[in-house]
This record gives structure tokens, sequence and C-alpha cells, in this order.
């Protein structure tokens, strides 16, 4: 049975629960990496995903102000946190896939494609940290009601390779960036010393992302011979609902290659 990238994609995509979302996800990964070590590489192909992925039935999902807040100083903050988190990998897990999929149209070199199903790897892993994490601490991924506006920045993209670029891996992705210190601090104050050390792994592996994003947004922008800093700066306006807020990790954006004219000048309105 001959199989292509984009239908392993599709496969992830619609596969609803996140312990077999991540497993299928990480199998398919590894699949794919061995294909293109040893030859011969399975081909891209095209592949229509779905326009949002499957999900388990829980966690509910709801508005942002009726998911519990997270009040870091008490050991239900925390979980409370980690299952923010899980949550945010999991969605993670979809919109690699789901950026691999939808654009499998657009011709781009192979190493855009090795760059997204390694980032695919890395969230399913993160997911599983977090869900390792709650269960440990008497919790799971799904006890908690979670963020329903997750999948909205894939929408919203769903047409512009360029504009996916800028919102995901350069917007929302780097603000993982600047969040995940402070969320490091709040479990080496509690001694949780394995959320401390899965969120490490998780900052760590986050920077890779951003630099993917930039890589490929600052690689279209050259193939169409356009200023990637104005580019950057009209797609996010038009597609991303809101002003970036300070305080950046400026040091970590740099190593992943967003310099501070890109999202500076987008902490104002215009
Ligand atoms: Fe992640
Ligand atoms: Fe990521």
């Amino acid at each position: 049975m001959t199989t292509t990238l984009a239908q392993m994609a599709v496969e992830v995509l619609t596969t609803a629960d996140g312990r077999a979302k991540t497993a299928l996800s990480r199998e398919h990964a590894a699949t794919w990496r061995a294909s293109r070590d040893d030859g011969p590489a399975i081909p891209v192909g095209t592949a229509k995903p779905p326009m949002k992925p499957a999900r388990p039935d829980r966690p509910e999902l709801a508005h942002p102000r009726d998911v519990p807040r997270r009040k870091p100083g008490t050991p239900e903050g925390r979980i409370a946190l980690l299952h923010a988190v899980a949550h945010i990998e999991l969605n993670a897990v979809d919109l690699h896939w789901d950026i691999i999929a939808r654009f499998s149209d657009v011709p781009l070199p192979m190493g855009f494609f090795d760059d997204w199903v390694s980032a695919a790897e890395d969230e399913s892993k993160h997911f599983n940290l977090m869900a390792d994490c709650l269960e440990a601490a008497g919790s799971h991924y799904g006890a908690l009601p979670a963020h329903a506006g997750m999948w909205r920045a894939a929408e919203e993209t769903a047409d512009d390779l360029m504009a996916r670029l800028a919102v995901v891996p350069m917007v929302l992705e780097a603000r993982g960036l600047d969040v995940t210190p402070g969320m490091i601090e709040v479990f080496r104050r509690a001694k949780e010393t394995a959320a401390v050390e899965a969120l490490e792994t998780i900052y760590a592996e986050e920077v890779s992302h951003v630099a993917y994003g930039s890589k490929w947004f600052n690689f279209l922008c050259g193939r169409t011979d356009q200023d990637p800093k104005v580019v950057f700066h009209d797609l996010v306006r038009k597609h991303f609902h809101g002003v970036l807020k300070p305080p950046f990790n400026e040091e970590k954006r740099a190593d992943a290659g967003l310099p501070p004219d890109f999202y500076w000048p987008l902490t104002e309105d215009v």
C-alpha cells in the first residue's frame, strides 16, 4: 500500500484521543525520518485535511472566561496550568500536521516537511509529558474545561501559507517562549521537579519551532522578492486579533530568527 506524508498527516488529524493521536504522530514521524534517511523517501502527495481536527469528548471546550483561573500558589492552580499546557500541546500536534497536509500542493523543498514533522514529533512528546504530570498529580487531560478558541488561528490562515507561518509559529509559539520561564518558576517554587523538567524540555524545543516558522517565512518572501518585515506586519494585523504583549523573550526570539523590529511594532494598534 502506497501512503503519502499528506495522508499520514490526515490520519493524525482524524484521530481523536490524545494519547492515540500522539502515538500515531510519533510513529509516522519515525517512518518519515527513516524513509528520508535510507530512501526511498515517502512521497509528500496531497490530501485534504479536515477543517477541524478530531478531538476527544473531554475536555469540554469553553470560552476562556469560563476556563478555571490559574492560581499558581495552590496544587489545583498548578494542575489547571498543566492542563492548559497539555491542551496547547495537543493543539500544536494538529497544527503541525495540518500545515503539512493543507499546503501540500505548494511546491516546497523537502526540508519544509522534515521541519514540521520534527515539530509535530516534539509536540507529541510535550503532550505526553504534560499528561504524565497531570496523572501523577491525580488528574488527567480532559478533567477540566479547556480553551475553545485554539483552532481559530488555523481556520483564519487556512488559505494562506505565509499567514499561517506568521501567526502560528512566529506569533503564537513565540509567545510560548515569553511565558514559559515564568511557568517553570511556579513549579520550581512548589518543588515539583518532574513538571520543572518537562517544562524545561518544552522550552528548549520550542525555539526550533519558531525558527522553522521564520526560516520558511523568509524563504517564501525571498521567492517572491518581498520584504519579510513588511509582509509579516501586514499578515499579523490582518489575521491575528489583538496586539502582541510585552515583555518579550528577546534572547530566545533572536535564537529563533525573530528580530525586535518584527514584533515591537505589533504591540500597538494602528
Ligand atoms: Fe510544544
Ligand atoms: Fe511548538
